[in-house]
């Protein structure tokens, strides 16, 4: 090999090294921007206490002249165990208020879901629930086995 040749194939295989340094680099700060599944179970904490205060003054303000907080604690929960936080929420969201469905913003049925759940001594985590009903759909309703 000429001295011009092995220059060149230096070159070249370094090229090489650096750009797939970088690819592994690069992939693990993309992966590390990926948003997290977050909490698939009510037991793992899958609201934020400050989200249940949210859904208190929503309660508070919209749905207290027919609920008292009691309303929901217990008998409702239960029957909803094993299923998902996204059929309660859409069967609240769809029925609630009585006189106005639909009425309220994602966000505050998704933090009136928070508030149920504290209601319903199932523990806050540092995830807020989601308000997407995809996402609401993989977090399944039950207590720590
Ligand atoms: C105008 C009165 C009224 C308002 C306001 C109202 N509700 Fe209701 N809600 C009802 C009635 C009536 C029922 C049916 C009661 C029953 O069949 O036991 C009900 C039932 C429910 C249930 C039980 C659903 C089930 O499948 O068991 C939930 C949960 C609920 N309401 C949540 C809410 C929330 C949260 C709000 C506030 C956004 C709200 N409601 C506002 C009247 C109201």
């Amino acid at each position: 090999m000429s001295n011009r040749t092995k220059i060149m194939v230096k070159i070249f295989s370094r090229t090489i090294r650096v750009s797939a340094g970088l690819f592994i680099v690069l992939g693990i700060a993309f992966s590390r921007t990926l948003p997290e599944d977050g909490p698939s179970s009510t037991a793992e904490g899958a609201y934020t206490e400050a989200q249940a205060k949210r859904g208190e003054r929503v309660q508070r303000r919209v749905c207290v002249r027919c609920h008292i907080p009691a309303y929901y604690k217990g008998g409702l929960l239960d029957s909803w165990t094993g299923n998902t936080v996204g059929a309660l929420n859409s069967q609240i969201s769809n029925t609630m208020p009585e006189d106005r469905p639909s009425s309220l913003k994602p966000q505050q049925y998704a933090d009136l879901m928070a508030y149920i759940l504290m209601l319903n001594g199932f523990p806050a985590g540092d995830t807020e629930l989601p308000s997407e009903d995809a996402a609401l759909a993989r977090i399944i309703i039950e207590r720590k086995k």
